[in-house]
């Protein structure tokens, strides 16, 4: 696909001599292209090119970009892979240091929260896994999540005519249609050493048939007008997380309490909560605490405090 992403058309036969593979091996890796919703653009006689260029995730660039902190990452890319936050949860597992990157372009398994599945077309998105070390236990970690999606706010904020808002616990949204979602996986002591497996998807360029398949509201950088080369994009995500979780090791989630909020796109309006397992809550959407709990005033004028990634949070409709 790299070969086929320089502009030229390229015939089978070519392709087939430049990768030592026959033209029926060149063909199902089309096809297995196409599927994974890369746009293929066929000519008889000219051969395949795809119809723009696209930005291949390159371990060097991305070091590259990241400058100065280079040295705090251990960035590994893969073309395809089950989810990088699988594939990163094993690595720490194994003893992967703190800072350890994978990215991938292509998820066969991709994750969302709540069991959910999280499409991305290679090319067309960014998905990537980054390891955080903490020492504090996992209560120490109470609240990354939002902290890292204020980390991916901002770097898309510096660059966008359209503000990129929060949605509790850690959706980016513009309008109300998702941009990226963030899923946070701990594991560890509950007052010794652990980690978590921070993964982050962003929707780059959105094909039509992936939208299609999406049963929420989307939006793309692209559609926003945001040109950036996605090893940029990386980069400058990962040094805003750098910023962000080196606040929140020396405070939690209360260091970054105010600008989360400042970026909320609920404040003040009238929600409901699903909660696994219970009747939906009602009330009017408050903020969040400095543990990052959501908080919900009631029809009694309390206000409830409520934790935890299996929960829904919904607008509700005007009457
Ligand atoms: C959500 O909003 O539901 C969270 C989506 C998180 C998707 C990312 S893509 C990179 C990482 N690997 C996965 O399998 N999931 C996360």
């Amino acid at each position: 696909m790299r070969r086929l992403s320089d502009g030229a058309f390229h015939s089978g036969q070519d392709l087939a001599c430049e990768f030592g593979l026959s033209r029926a091996s060149v063909f199902n890796i089309l096809g297995q292209a196409e599927k994974m919703g890369l746009c293929i653009h066929a000519v008889p006689g000219r051969g395949y090119r795809l119809p723009g260029r696209i930005d291949w995730l390159d371990c060097a660039d991305i070091l590259k970009q990241l400058g100065d902190e280079a040295g705090r990452f251990d960035v590994r890319v893969l073309d395809s892979v089950d989810s990088t936050n699988s594939a990163l949860m094993k690595a720490a597992l194994e003893g992967a240091p703190n800072g350890t990157v994978i990215a991938a372009e292509h998820q066969f398994a991709g994750r969302g929260r709540r069991g959910r599945t999280w499409h991305a077309t290679p090319g067309g998105s960014l998905t990537f896994s980054v390891l955080w070390r903490f020492d504090g236990g996992l209560q120490a970690i109470a609240g990354l999540s939002l902290a890292v999606g204020l980390a991916i706010a901002r770097v898309v904020n510096r660059r966008s005519a359209h503000a990129a808002q929060l949605k509790w616990p850690n959706d980016l949204i513009v309008g109300y249609r998702k941009l990226a979602g963030v899923l946070i996986e701990v594991q560890g002591d509950l007052d010794g050493p652990s980690f978590a497996v921070v993964g982050v998807g962003l929707n780059v360029r959105l094909r039509d048939a992936q939208r299609e398949g999406i049963d929420q509201a989307v939006i793309d950088l692209d559609e926003m007008g945001v040109a950036i080369d996605r090893n940029q994009l990386l980069a400058d995500s990962l040094r805003e997380m750098r910023v962000v979780v080196d606040a929140f090791g020396r405070q939690g989630f209360a260091a970054v309490r105010d600008d989360w909020c400042a970026l909320d796109a609920y404040a003040g309006r009238p929600v409901s909560l699903e909660l696994p397992g219970s009747p939906s809550v009602h009330g009017v959407a408050a903020g969040v605490d400095d543990n990052g709990a959501f908080l919900l005033r009631g029809a009694d004028g309390a206000l409830h405090a409520y934790h935890g990634g299996e929960i829904s949070l919904r607008l509700k409709a005007a009457r």
